[in-house]
């Protein structure tokens, strides 16, 4: 499923449509409420840094297990380092700079690509 996110009402869209995604699949509703969390922040810093972008969230299987995998992709500015965006308290915008490092606790997986001028792509799953 792809969702164009642009503004405010988009981030709202793609978080209940992750909840029920994660629903359909069988996570309980802490992790339902953790994975809508991760959209918010990955959203919101799409339309904060990037302005606009896209967001994929498929349904992924594996041998024995099945989880929910979450694609955010900009070509906005870029991020110049990644290690340090994902740092606790590291913001350059005077945020609390608890997304990026957030999402990926709350995730089993979170990479960050990301090209200065280019664009950002961040990919995280959840396992069931
Ligand atoms: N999509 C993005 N494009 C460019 N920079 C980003 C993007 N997402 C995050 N960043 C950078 O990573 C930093 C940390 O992000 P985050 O943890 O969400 O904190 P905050 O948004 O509060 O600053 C941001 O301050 C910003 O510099
Ligand atoms: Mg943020």
């Amino acid at each position: 499923m792809q969702i164009e996110i642009k503004t405010v009402e988009d981030i709202v869209a793609s978080r209940s449509l992750a909840k029920e995604m994660a629903k359909e699949i069988g996570f309980g509703i802490v992790d339902q409420t953790k994975i809508a969390t991760v959209i918010s922040e990955l959203t919101r810093n799409i339309i904060k840094y990037a302005v606009e972008g896209l967001l994929q969230i498929s349904i992924i299987e594996s041998i024995n297990r099945k989880g929910l995998e979450i694609i955010c992709e900009d070509r906005g500015p870029g991020i110049a380092n990644i290690e340090l965006a994902l740092k606790p308290g590291y913001s350059t915008s005077r945020g609390l700079g608890m997304g990026l490092p957030g999402a990926k606790k709350l995730m089993d997986e979170l990479e960050v690509s990301s090209e200065v001028g280019k664009g950002t792509r961040i990919t995280a799953r959840k396992w069931l």
